[in-house]
C-alpha cells in the first residue's frame, strides 16, 4: 500500500472515531439533561429552550461558532447540579427556608464540579457555575458583579430569566412578553448585563416562539438517539488498530 494512500486511510479512520466521540458526547449531554428534566416536571423542557435561546442571544451579538455550540450545550447543561439538590427541596410547592434556599443555591457549584470530570466540557463550566450571578454581584456562588461574571454566564442568565418567566408554574401562569419586556428593561444593570438585555430587546419576538415549543423535547431527542442506534453493534471501527 503506498504512503500516500495509508495517510488517507487513517485520517479517514480518525474522522471516523472523531465522529462516534462527537456523538457520544452529545448524548452523554442530551441524557444528562433529560434526568434534570425528569426530576423536575414542572420545568420539563427548559434545559432545551435556554440552550436554544442563548443561542440565538449568542448569535444576535455576532458571537462566532464555536462559542454559540458552546452557548448551546451550557444552556443544556446549566441545572446539572439539581441532581444533587433534595427532591423535597426541589418540588416544594410552598415557599422555602433560608436553609433549603441555600442547599437549592448550591446547584451552581455542584454543576461545576459534576462538568469538571468531563474534559472536553471544560470550556461549560464559566457559564454553569455562574448562571445565578448577578450584574449588581447580588448574586450566587461567588457575588461576581459586573464584567467579572464570565460572558457565557451572563448570557445563560438572561436566557434563564426568560425561559422561567414564560413558562407556567403550578403557583403562576406564564408571563405575557410585554410583561417579561418590561421586567428585563428594568433588570438591566441589576440583574442583568444592560449590553445583553439590548440585544435581547433586539431579537425577542423571535425568542419568545422558543420559550412556547413543546415541553421536553430533550428528553424526547434523548429516547430518539437510543432508539436510532444498535446496542449490539459496537461503536470501535473494526480496523482502527490498522492507522
Ligand atoms: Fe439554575
Amino acid at each position: 500500500m503506498g504512503m500516500a494512500r495509508r495517510l488517507l486511510l487513517n485520517h479517514r479512520n480518525n474522522l471516523h472515531v472523531y465522529k462516534q466521540l462527537r456523538e457520544t458526547l452529545l448524548g452523554l449531554v442530551r441524557c444528562l439533561t433529560a434526568a434534570i428534566d425528569a426530576k423536575d416536571p414542572h420545568t420539563c423542557g427548559h434545559s432545551e429552550r435556554v440552550a436554544r435561546i442563548a443561542q440565538r442571544l449568542g448569535n444576535q451579538m455576532g458571537l462566532p461558532e464555536p462559542s454559540l455550540s458552546d452557548l448551546y450545550l451550557a444552556g443544556l447543561l446549566h441545572d446539572i447540579g439539581k441532581i444533587g439538590v433534595r427532591d423535597t427541596v426541589l418540588l416544594k410547592p410552598g415557599p422555602l427556608t433560608e436553609e433549603e434556599f441555600r442547599h437549592v443555591q448550591r446547584h451552581a457549584i455542584i454543576g461545576d464540579q459534576i462538568i469538571s470530570s468531563v474534559p472536553q466540557l471544560e470550556r461549560l463550566r464559566p457559564g454553569i457555575r455562574g448562571h445565578h450571578e448577578r450584574y449588581d454581584g447580588r448574586g450566587y456562588p461567588d457575588g461576581l458583579a459586573g464584567l467579572d461574571i464570565p460572558l457565557m454566564a451572563r448570557i445563560l442568565a438572561v436566557a434563564d430569566s426568560c425561559d422561567a418567566m414564560m413558562s407556567d408554574r403550578p403557583y403562576r401562569p406564564g408571563m405575557p412578553p410585554d410583561r417579561i419586556d418590561r421586567i428585563m428593561a428594568e433588570g438591566a444593570g441589576k440583574q442583568w448585563d444592560p449590553s445583553i438585555i439590548d440585544h435581547f430587546r433586539a431579537c425577542a419576538r423571535e425568542l419568545y416562539p422558543i420559550c412556547q415549543r413543546g415541553l421536553g423535547e430533550s428528553v424526547a431527542a434523548a429516547i430518539d438517539l437510543a432508539l436510532d442506534s444498535d446496542p449490539f453493534t459496537s461503536s470501535i471501527p473494526a480496523n482502527l488498530s490498522r492507522g
